[in-house]
């Protein structure tokens, strides 16, 4: 294989130099040498938006008879051939329904948009729009060893090698108890994505008042369980819309956060003390917006030992923010980070938040179907696909790592993920291999964007709890 791509651009180079119009060194270029500008980039974002976007979809993702162009299928196809013979093929048989309309300019740029959406990094000169240059330009997918990496970009890429994972393959070692949850009489579980187990093994699950959907019910949606699944309290009642994301800290606080809005209540996080006192909130009731001290969406929230705050931002995607922000243990806005987007390091849903022993903070990219980890002040470090469609994700003391999938899903759509099904995979935060995989339950997961559990989280003998939306209940794994 790699053979064959080097000879064939070797040939392109021969080809090219017999033709006599380029020096020697343009013959050995790769889409990894910077070979397209950002503005050339952001030019041709608008020509996708304009001519492509109807049937290759805003996120390249393909749609229908479309193909992708991006990701792994479309660099497969690719990989070994030259810019020119993608220019060409597109020029010639693109926009579908009115091929070779558009200038050899625009080809060029929307060209490189697709390239930067893949992740290839950006140069100082545009992409030419003569085919015989663009046949010195090999399309790799792979980031070829001792290329020029003069963006650093390559390395990047390179850390974002997805791990072998032989999806749905793994055994499942638990047992599910979905009747664990005692509630007081009358009262029944709403939707869930929140549920965590706190130092004395009790269990907390934010529900959303026996619906879908807190607005106008006086009923508590955060309830306290002992480890027996008796219920102990519930408070909340008036406060929360939509509780989506859980966490407990090492002080047993209760940290949760709201993913709706409404006048005056919403887009908030909430620290709550185990009595229930509700000790604060960041972000402004009500307001949602992606300022440093208003939320829009906000999905997940983590805090470090040291009481750094990560609250991950941004529920829709292709609007409002899909960013990261970073709080000190006072509150104070320190940064944030996040570029929409599918390329390395880039971010589209954020839904849900760990750390791992190392400190690491892992981010599941549900829309990207992937994981994403940066260290603390935001730098990414890798991407792991092998986990599935993230919605929630748990890290334990030992770095057994726990994540949630309730949304792949085989039709194309929202939710596509082919080959991939629903459960909760359990595996290392450390090596990445997924070690065992607890199918969902729902018998006809392509009805409907989800099922099984949403949220995540293990206590310390390594009982699973999953909260599950769709099927309104959070059940309890153990051990066979
Ligand atoms: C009217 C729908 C439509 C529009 C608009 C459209 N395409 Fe396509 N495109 C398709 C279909 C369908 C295919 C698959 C059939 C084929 O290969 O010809 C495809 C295939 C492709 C391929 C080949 C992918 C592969 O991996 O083999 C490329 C590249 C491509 N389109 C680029 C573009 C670009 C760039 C634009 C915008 C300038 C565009 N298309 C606009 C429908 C469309």
């Amino acid at each position: 294989m790699r053979a064959s791509h080097w000879m064939g651009a070797a040939a392109a180079g021969v080809l090219a130099l017999a033709a006599g119009d380029l020096r020697a060194q343009d013959a050995e270029k790769s889409v990894w040498d910077g070979i397209y500008t950002a503005a050339q980039a952001e030019r041709g974002q608008a020509v996708y938006g304009q001519s492509c976007a109807n049937c290759h979809g805003q996120q390249l993702a393909g749609t229908g008879e479309a193909k992708p162009l991006a990701g792994p299928e479309f660099l497969s196809n690719w990989s070994g051939l030259t810019m020119a013979d993608l220019f060409d093929r597109t020029r010639t048989t693109m926009p579908m329904d009115r091929p070779a309309t558009l200038s050899r300019d625009a080809y060029a740029d929307v060209l490189a948009y697709v390239l930067k959406f893949n992740g290839f990094p950006a140069g100082g000169a545009e992409l030419a729009r003569r085919s015989e240059l663009l046949a010195t330009i090999r399309i790799e997918a792979q980031r070829p060893a001792g290329a020029a990496d003069a963006s650093g970009a390559g390395k990047l890429a390179a850390a974002n090698e997805p791990m072998p994972a032989a999806p749905n393959s793994q055994p499942n070692p638990y047992v599910a108890d979905p009747g664990f949850f005692k509630l007081p009489a009358g009262r029944t579980m709403g939707s869930s994505s929140a549920v965590g187990v706190d130092s004395r093994g009790h269990i907390w699950i934010a529900e959303r008042c026996g619906a879908n959907n807190c607005a106008g019910s006086d009923l508590d949606p955060v309830m306290e369980f002992d480890s027996k699944g008796n219920f102990i309290k519930a408070f909340g009642a008036g406060l929360l819309l939509f509780p989506h994301g859980m966490f407990i800290d090492a002080k047993d606080h209760i940290w949760l956060t709201d993913g709706h809005s409404e006048p005056g209540k919403g887009a908030q996080v909430f620290e709550f003390d185990n009595a229930g006192k509700l000790l604060r909130t960041l972000g402004k009731a009500g307001v949602s917006a992606d300022g440093p001290d208003t939320f829009a969406e906000p999905n997940a929230v983590v805090v470090a030992p040291n009481g750094t705050i990560f609250v991950a931002d941004g529920h829709t995607p292709g609007k409002g923010p899909a960013r990261i922000v970073k709080f000190d243990e006072s509150g104070k806005f320190l940064k944030q980070w996040g570029i929409r987007g599918a390329a390395p390091g880039q971010l589209e849903v954020p839904h849900t938040l760990a750390l791992d022993r190392r400190g690491r903070l892992f981010v599941g990219d549900r829309w990207n179907n992937r994981i994403s980890i940066f260290d603390q002040e935001g730098k990414f470090l890798q991407t792991w696909s092998q986990f599935g469609r993230p919605s929630g994700i748990y890290i334990d003391r030992n770095d057994v790592l726990y994540v949630a999938d309730s949304e792949s899903r085989e039709p194309q759509g929202y939710g596509y993920h082919p080959g991939w099904k629903r459960g909760v995979r359990i595996g290392s935060a450390r090596t990445g291999e997924v070690t065992a995989y607890i199918p969902d339950t729902e018998p006809n997961p392509d009805a409907g964007a989800t099922s099984g559990a949403e949220g995540v989280w293990a206590d310390s003998k390594g009982v699973i709890y999953g909260a599950q939306v769709f099927q309104k209940s959070v059940v309890r794994y153990a051990r066979k």
